[in-house]
């Protein structure tokens, strides 16, 4: 039996395959953009030549399979199985696996993008931000959020984005002082920029780390992001990402610690965690470090309809990936717990983590390191490896 309108010559193939590898066949095939039946000829070109005893593979349960091979491969196939004393049905499957094996997917490598967010002041952006980015870079003992084929933290970039410059002081650094080549540059007038944006950022040191983990400082400038934006020629929303994806293929993570505002420049950095084509849901997105008190809910409200709106204007999906409930302490009583309680009876976004109000980050601010490289076993630094561990799950 030939086909017809396949340009060439073939014939049919039936036999049996296990309905796994059927699966994987068909979806390893669509993902490479290669035909089935040109798959499964390549299989049994493979496996022919292949000189090694092979495995044999369980073919308990077996489904009907059909395809097209050129001419007379089937037969020749057939022959060298008899050959080799297997049956037809266990030198597909073999055929078949080692297809698969010789034709990996491809891995889909798109940088994470956690926006760390909320235009209340003071809630523990900038702390969060730190120690996300702090955790995700540290090495094994971070089990679950790292990179399990390296068995290594990630590479991590910060990107200070508010104009305050806390983080960037916080891990004692300066600020770009105004007019100088900066993130904003690269944002609003990247006609002007002489540099790579990569040349801007600077290693934050700790053997935790092991140059992992970089920062892109604070500008001064960044006060006029806003106004900038106003008046920019472009897709204002798409500022920021414009501006960071010659950085992407440098890291596995970009944090962003955000301003306490909702302007232009947080509609910007809202969109950077906008789900991409190419993504699966969840891969990036948005943390949201609150308190346990009523004006933190308040905010979150407001929050909502920023990205509600944004979402519905430029039809795009932003992800909560979660809520941090910072600064947490039970002794407040009523106000605390019951507050604890409504943010966990949210259950989407889900509560990441709740970081206790202890004294480490308040001193590790003081000496300008990173919480984590400052006190590593402390119950913040747990915490913010339980957030780490939260938004890598997707
Ligand atoms: N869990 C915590 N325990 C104790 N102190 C904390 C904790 N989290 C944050 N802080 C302290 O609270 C203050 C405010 O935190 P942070 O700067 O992270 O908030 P923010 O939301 O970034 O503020 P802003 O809106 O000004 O950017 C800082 O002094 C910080 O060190
Ligand atoms: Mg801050």
């Amino acid at each position: 039996m030939s086909s017809p309108n396949l340009g060439g010559e073939r014939e049919k193939l039936v036999s049996k395959l296990p309905a796994h590898l059927q699966q994987a066949l068909k979806v390893r095939a669509a993902q490479l953009q290669i035909d089935m039946q040109d798959a499964v000829a390549e299989g049994i070109h493979a496996w022919r030549s292949c000189g090694d005893q092979l495995p044999a593979v369980s073919t308990a349960g077996a489904d009907s399979f059909g395809t097209y091979l050129p001419e007379g491969l089937y037969e020749d196939f057939k022959t060298d199985c008899r050959d080799r004393g297997v049956s037809y049905i266990q030198g597909l499957a073999q055929s078949v696996v080692l297809w698969l094996a010789d034709n990996p997917a491809e891995v889909q490598k798109t940088t994470r993008r956690y926006i760390v967010c909320n235009q209340k002041g003071g809630v523990g952006k900038t702390a969060v931000s730190a120690g996300l980015a702090e955790a995700l870079a540290e090495g094994p003992s971070l089990v679950g959020a790292v990179d399990q084929a390296k068995n290594s933290g990630l590479r991590v970039l910060l990107v200070d984005y508010d104009p305050q410059g806390h983080l960037t002081h916080q891990l004692g650094l300066t600020a770009i002082p105004a007019g100088q080549e900066s993130l904003i540059t690269h944002m609003l007038h990247r006609e002007q920029a002489k540099q790579p944006l990569l040349n801007l950022t600077i290693a934050i040191s700790g053997d935790r780390f092991g140059g992992r983990l970089r920062i892109l400082p604070a500008a001064f400038d960044a006060f006029l992001l806003d106004s900038g934006l106003t008046v920019f020629r472009g897709p204002r929303e798409a500022a920021l990402e414009r501006a960071l994806a010659p950085l992407e293929e440098h890291f596995d993570v970009i944090v962003v610690d955000s301003p306490p505002s909702l302007g232009l420049a947080m509609d910007a950095a809202l969109s950077y965690a906008r789900q991409r084509g190419d993504e699966p849901p969840g891969s990036s997105g948005l943390v949201i470090p609150v308190e346990a008190e009523d004006t933190s809910a308040q905010a979150y409200g407001m929050l909502i309809q920023q990205i509600d709106s944004l979402s519905r204007d430029f039809d795009m999906t932003i992800d909560q990936l979660g809520i941090v409930v910072n600064k947490f302490d039970s002794r407040r009583g009523y106000i605390a717990t019951s507050s604890l309680e409504k943010w966990k009876a949210l259950g989407t976004p889900p509560v990441l983590a709740v970081v206790p109000d202890v004294k480490e980050q308040r001193e590790a601010v003081r000496k300008q390191r990173p919480l984590l490289d400052y006190a590593p076993d402390c119950e913040q630094s747990h915490q913010m490896r339980q957030i780490a561990r939260g938004v890598t799950a997707t």
